[in-house]
């Protein structure tokens, strides 16, 4: 068993990082404030390749595995995970899709433009009352001769505000439920589309929330992607790579937590030293530490597992659960080790604490991991 990364590997990580501390970090506390999507910084970490690390070159990604896009996600959400979702949205949401059911053509039209950067892509699947059974959604595209009519809307759409192209999900045949649901390419200057922006959020405040609405869209059948009816599974193996990717976001989170913990009870001193000599503390950072470091195996493992073309839908919901209940209990601890410091905004610990409650919600919550995780130890 090989747990070394390779120098492409490195590479990307090294990279990464390197964008992160000299361009992500500096306005990352403004960005949680401004709640601005940060135009500019995707656009630089485009021209970087991280907007399609494992979309091959023809298609204009940057041609290398789910390993690296785990460490490049990593290293950027470190700093800011609001950026760290606009990219992970992205490459597993929009990319990966549009790579594995997409035709030649809506590849060259629409997958290059993505992975290169020129251009921003959004998921839409949820709906006002359609979440975690996303199979039960009202969005509806009906047959119009050779083509399609869309009405309905989607809400909570990370990078809608910013978008251009939007996988859409549809009822095709409401009376089938999961096996009557199709999958569309929207774009949003299509007539009937509007975009409404959502503020108000805790965390991950420049990420571009916002509603779809599609009011009679006119689609022809070059906008479906993937089969008739077979828009379900298109989700799921999409949500099955965004998961290896939400959960390299929170493991991001973890690691700032843990290192901004470190240099704190370094420089803080209580009862004539350092709050680093103080068990307490010690006990506390071990386990931070500690807990990075499973979830990091379990979320490497998964995009191991995908790079070689196995079965990785298991890995990605474990990784999910470790990685998002570590950022959460990491961030906890990162605010009780700053003490008073840490709840107010002057440190960055407070806005990681925000950042890392979204982890264990979306792209499917921690309890709905649990049930992919049981259904394949006890069958359903
Ligand atoms: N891969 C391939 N096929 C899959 C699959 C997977 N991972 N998961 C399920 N399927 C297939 C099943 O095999 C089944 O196929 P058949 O009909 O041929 O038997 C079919 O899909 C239906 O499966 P289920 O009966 O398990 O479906 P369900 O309706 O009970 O739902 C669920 C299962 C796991 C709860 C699913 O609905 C789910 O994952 N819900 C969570 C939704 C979610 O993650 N939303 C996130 C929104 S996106 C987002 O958050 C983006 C963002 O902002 C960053």
């Amino acid at each position: 068993m090989i747990l070394e990364l390779n120098e492409d590997q490195k590479m990307i990580r090294d990279s990464a990082r390197d964008f992160a501390e000299k361009f992500v970090a500096p306005v990352a506390r403004q960005l949680d404030v401004t709640q601005e999507f940060p135009v500019d910084l995707i656009k630089q970490a485009g021209e970087m390749g991280f907007m399609g690390v494992a979309i091959p070159e023809q298609y204009g990604g940057s041609d290398m595995d789910y390993v690296s896009y785990v460490l490049m996600m990593e290293e950027i959400s470190r700093h800011c995970a609001s950026t760290g979702v606009i990219l992970s949205v992205n490459n597993s949401l929009v990319c990966d899709p549009l790579l594995k059911y997409g035709t030649e053509e809506q590849k060259q039209k629409y997958l290059k433009p993505l992975a290169m950067g020129e251009k921003i892509g959004c998921y839409g699947l949820t709906e006002a009352n359609s979440g975690s059974d996303c199979a039960s959604m009202k969005t509806v595209a009906k047959k119009d001769g050779e083509g399609w009519i869309v009405n309905g809307s989607k809400i909570f759409i990370t990078n809608g505000t910013n978008a251009d192209t939007f996988i859409v999900f549809t009822s095709t045949d409401a009376s089938l439920g999961n096996r009557g649901i199709t999958a569309f390419i929207i774009e949003r200057d299509m007539p009937g589309v509007s975009v409404i922006p959502m503020h108000g959020k805790m965390g991950i405040r420049a990420s571009g929330l916002s509603e779809l609405v599609f009011e009679d869209v006119k689609l022809t059948d070059e906008h479906r992607l993937g089969d008739f009816n077979k828009g379900f599974k298109v989700a799921m193996t999409t949500l099955d790579a965004g998961r290896i990717g939400i959960a390299a976001q929170a493991l991001g989170i973890a690691k700032g937590c843990i290192a901004e913990s470190v240099k704190y009870s370094k420089e803080r001193a209580q009862f004539g030293k350092t709050i680093s000599n103080f068990q307490g503390i010690q006990f506390m950072l071990a386990d931070m530490h500690a807990r990075y470091d499973s979830a990091r195996l379990v979320t490497l493992k998964a995009a191991f597992l995908k790079d070689s073309g196995k079965n990785y839908s298991l890995y990605s919901s474990k990784a999910k659960i470790l990685a998002a209940e570590t950022a959460t209990f990491a961030s906890n601890k990162a605010v009780q080790i700053h003490g008073g410091y840490g709840y107010i905004k002057e440190y960055d610990v407070e806005r990681f604490f925000r950042d890392a409650r979204i982890t264990e919600i979306y792209e499917g919550t921690t309890e709905i991991q649990k049930l992919v995780v049981s259904s394949t130890l006890i069958g359903r």
